[in-house]
C-alpha cells in the first residue's frame, strides 16, 4: 500500500451496495483500486453492481444476506473477512426509510428501523472494530443522514436511528483517536434513490432538489483522505444544523410551520 490515504489493495465492506448511494459508493472504491465485499438481500441486483466494480478491482465480491436477521452482522464480518482477507474499510450505509408520524407508527415498525438502520449498523462496526485496532489502520465509514442532526417532523423513528448513529459513532471516534482507526460520518441531503419509493412510508415532506447517488462519491473519498469526521451533501446543510444548535426552540418552530405549509400546499402524507 502506498500511503495511509492511499485505497488501493484495500479491502472494503459495503452494506446496502445493492442501490443507490451504497451502489455509487462501491463503484467508486472499486475505481480507486479498492478491493470490495458488496452486501445487500438483492443477489440480482449485488451482481450488476459487482460486474461494475470487477471491472477495476477484479477480485471484489457479493455476500447476499439479510442484515434484520438475527447474527446476521457478525456472520456478514466473518464472511466479508474470510473473502477478503480482512477489513480496512467498513461502509455502514444499509438503511430503511420510516417517513409515518409519530403517532401513527406501529411498534413493529419502530423495531423494524432501529433493528436495520441502528442496531444491525452498530454491530456491524463492534464486530469488524477488533481487526483494525489490531491493525493499527481503519476507517469507518457511516452513511447517516441530515435527519441525524436537524429530526425533520414526520420522521421521529427515522432520525432517531440516524441519531443514535451518529452519537454512537462519535463517541467511538474520541475513543479511537490516534489509534489509526478513524471515523466518517456522512449526511446526505434528499438523494434520488429507491428510498422514496420503499412501500409502508408516507410521501417525503421535502421539496429540496434531490442529487444522483454519485454526488457523495467524491465527498466521501475525500472525508476518507483528509480524516474529516462529518460530511453534508450538499454541504449547506451544515449552516442549518447551526442555526439550529443556536436556537432550537426557533428551530422546531420553524419545521412546524414549515410543515403546515406543505399539507397546505398537497405536499406530505396527510395532504389529500
Ligand atoms: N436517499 C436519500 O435521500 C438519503 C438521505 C439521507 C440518508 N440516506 C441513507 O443512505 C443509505 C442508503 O440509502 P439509499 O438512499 O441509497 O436507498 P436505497 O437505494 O433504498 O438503498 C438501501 C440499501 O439498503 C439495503 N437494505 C435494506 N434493507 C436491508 C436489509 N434488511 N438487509 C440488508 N440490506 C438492506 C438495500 O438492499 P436490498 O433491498 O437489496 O436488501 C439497499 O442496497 C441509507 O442508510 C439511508 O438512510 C439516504
Amino acid at each position: 500500500l502506498a500511503d495511509d490515504h492511499d485505497l488501493r489493495g484495500r479491502r472494503v465492506l459495503v452494506t446496502g451496495a445493492s442501490s443507490g448511494i451504497g451502489a455509487a459508493l462501491a463503484r467508486g472504491l472499486a475505481a480507486e483500486g479498492a478491493v470490495v465485499a458488496l452486501s445487500a438481500r438483492r443477489a440480482d441486483r449485488l451482481d450488476e453492481v459487482l460486474a461494475d466494480c470487477r471491472a477495476t478491482s477484479p477480485d471484489s465480491c457479493s455476500i447476499p444476506l439479510d442484515l434484520a436477521e438475527p447474527d446476521a452482522p457478525e456472520r456478514l464480518v466473518t464472511e466479508a473477512e474470510q473473502a477478503l482477507g480482512g477489513i480496512d474499510v467498513l461502509v455502514n450505509n444499509a438503511g430503511i426509510p420510516k417517513r409515518r408520524a409519530a403517532e401513527d407508527l406501529s411498534t413493529d415498525e419502530v423495531e423494524q428501523v432501529v433493528r436495520l438502520n441502528l442496531l444491525s449498523a452498530m454491530r456491524l462496526t463492534l464486530a469488524a472494530l477488533p481487526n483494525m485496532r489490531a491493525a493499527g489502520w481503519g476507517r469507518l465509514v457511516v452513511v447517516s443522514s441530515v435527519a441525524a442532526r436537524l429530526s425533520p417532523p414526520g420522521e421521529s423513528a427515522y432520525a432517531a436511528t440516524k441519531a443514535g448513529l451518529a452519537a454512537f459513532h462519535e463517541s467511538l471516534a474520541a475513543e479511537l483517536w490516534g489509534s489509526g482507526v478513524t471515523v466518517h460520518l456522512i449526511n446526505p441531503g434528499v438523494i434520488d434513490t429507491e428510498l422514496y419509493v420503499v412501500p409502508g412510508n408516507d410521501p417525503s415532506f421535502a421539496d429540496v432538489e434531490a442529487l444522483p447517488a454519485d454526488a457523495l462519491v467524491e465527498p466521501t473519498l475525500r472525508a476518507m483522505r483528509d480524516g474529516t469526521l462529518e460530511t453534508w451533501v450538499p454541504e449547506w446543510f451544515a449552516d442549518v444544523a447551526v442555526v439550529k444548535a443556536g436556537d432550537l426552540a426557533g428551530f422546531v418552530q420553524g419545521a412546524a410551520e414549515y410543515r403546515a405549509q406543505q399539507l397546505a400546499a398537497g405536499v406530505g402524507p396527510d395532504a389529500d
